[in-house]
């Protein structure tokens, strides 16, 4: 069993995909254990992806994380880290595979919809980062 955090970007709440975005991760047999909504600062998300501080994108990433509401999602499963990047598709919605959520309404590759943790490692970074011990269902 693993979890993983996704996010619904700013893109994916303002196009009304929150709840398609959920209904993918829940067929796919993976369980939500923890989810809510929020707006975060610019600098709240500049340590969300303080990975990325040193790339070409980090300043425009980071403004459009914050820009809107957001919902965070603490997902549980089987593989459930490498499931919901499948599920999610490439990162360039161009690249991504027909009927991931990237190809079926990322518009281009900053604004695609959905993010992922990557690895167990960012998964144990970004978990705790929005949601305490008491907020995941089944957290012991
Ligand atoms: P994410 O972290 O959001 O799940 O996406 P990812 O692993 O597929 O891609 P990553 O390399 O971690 O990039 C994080 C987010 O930054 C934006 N991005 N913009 N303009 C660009 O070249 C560029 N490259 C990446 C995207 O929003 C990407 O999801
Ligand atoms: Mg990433």
């Amino acid at each position: 069993m693993e979890r993983t955090l996704s996010i619904i970007k700013p893109d994916g709440v303002k196009k009304n995909l929150i709840g398609d975005i959920i209904r993918k991760f829940e067929q796919n047999d993976l369980r939500i254990v923890a989810l809510k909504m929020l707006k975060i600062s610019k600098k709240d998300a500049m340590n969300f992806y303080i990975v990325h501080k040193d790339k070409p994108f980090y300043d425009s990433l980071t403004s459009f994380l914050s820009e809107g509401p957001i919902v965070v999602i603490v997902i549980e499963g089987e593989k459930a880290i490498s499931k919901v990047r499948e599920i999610m598709g490439a990162t360039n919605p161009k690249d991504a595979a027909p009927g991931t959520i990237r190809a079926d309404f990322g518009s281009d590759i900053e604004h695609n919809i959905v993010h992922g943790s990557d690895s167990k490692e960012s998964a144990s970074f970004e978990i705790p980062f929005f949601f305490s011990y008491i907020e995941i269902q089944g957290a012991y």
